[in-house]
């Protein structure tokens, strides 16, 4: 296996682009084909005041690398959910993040949720009835709302997250297979900004999940690997594994899969509900001001209402 661009040995074969690169030539390839997708979706520029979501692995760590390679202007947020399970999973997870951003002087902000609302996400589940000792499906829904939250306070212009190909392809097919209309209508790169929510961007969502982990090794960044110890029967990992048989035996399933229903939705296939300035306006949490679809508590604020 050979480099397309100057013959040396490849690191890399990306059978869905019919493509192999030698190690420079990946690192110089990735952070080009990552920018394309920011400046085609007018996702962010170097005006903007940027905050990334990292979670200490090798997704988020490699987009940020990407980011602060490409000169832009960033600021990292690290949400610790408290997660022990006898690996201490989040404090190692924060410490990667955290010596990522002291190696290269970028501000990293911790949010702690058992110091900022009294208890470990762990605690939460066990005594919600939504949670039902499965921390991961209520996982989503925390970390969305208390990174909106933060990067609304700190005034950022746009939130980044570093959901790579694999998790877009596999959120898709469980909302197919579900035919959830409302999220199949939200599943574009970009989300922009209403009243209550920061813009919101994926740059990785083009990215399959192994060349984020090829940048990550290749570029030395030490990252947390292993996965949520709670998330060993989580539904969004069983798509993914019949999603890896697929892209197995037809390479590019996963990118087709994807780049199709994005052409299906700017096609008009998923119509989205259009609300009025006033409708927004009385859609809010009462207790925290986000946006809910219910006009009271929103689920977040649900969650601590039960105590
Ligand atoms: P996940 O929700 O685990 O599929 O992760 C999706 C994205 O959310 C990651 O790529 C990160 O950008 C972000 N993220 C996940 N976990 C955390 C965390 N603990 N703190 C901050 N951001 C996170
Ligand atoms: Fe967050 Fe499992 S608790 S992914
Ligand atoms: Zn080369
Ligand atoms: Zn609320």
């Amino acid at each position: 296996m050979r480099c397309r661009k100057c013959g040396e040995k490849a690191v890399i074969n990306m059978r869905q682009h019919r493509l192999s690169l030698c190690k420079q030539h990946y690192l110089e390839w990735l952070p080009n084909h990552v920018m394309k997708l920011i400046e085609k979706y007018e996702m962010f520029s170097e005006h903007d005041h940027i905050l990334v979501a990292v979670s200490g692995g090798k997704d988020s760590l490699a987009l940020w690398d990407i980011l602060w390679k490409l000169g832009f202007h960033t600021e990292g947020l690290y949400i610790n959910l408290g997660i022990d399970a006898k690996i201490a999973y989040s404090n190692r997870s924060m410490k990667f993040a955290h010596e990522f951003a002291v190696q290269r002087n970028l501000p990293l902000h911790i949010a702690d949720i058992k110091r900022d609302y009294g208890e470990s996400i762990r605690e939460i589940s066990a005594r919600t009835r939504r949670g039902r000792d499965k921390p991961c499906s209520l996982c989503g829904l925390i970390k969305r709302h208390i990174m909106n939250r933060f990067a609304l306070d700190g005034q950022y212009d746009v939130l980044v997250t570093a959901h790579n190909l694999d998790d877009e392809a596999a959120i898709l097919l469980a909302n197919t297979l579900d035919w959830s209309l409302e999220f199949l209508a939200r599943g574009e790169p970009v989300l922009p900004s209403k009243p209550g929510f920061l813009k919101k961007v994926k740059p990785f969502s083009r990215t399959y999940e192994r060349e984020a982990a090829a940048y990550a090794i290749l570029r030395n960044i030490e990252y947390m690997r292993d996965e949520c110890p709670f998330s060993i029967d989580s539904k969004q990992l069983y798509y993914k594994k019949y999603l890896n048989e697929w892209e197995e035996n037809r390479p590019g399933i996963k990118l087709r899969f994807y780049l199709n229903y994005l052409s299906a939705i700017a096609n008009g296939a998923f119509p989205t509900r259009q609300e009025s300035a006033g409708q927004l306006a009385q859609q809010r949490c009462p207790q925290c001001g986000q946006p809910t679809n219910t006009g009271s508590l929103c689920a977040f604020c649900k969650l601590f209402d039960e105590i």
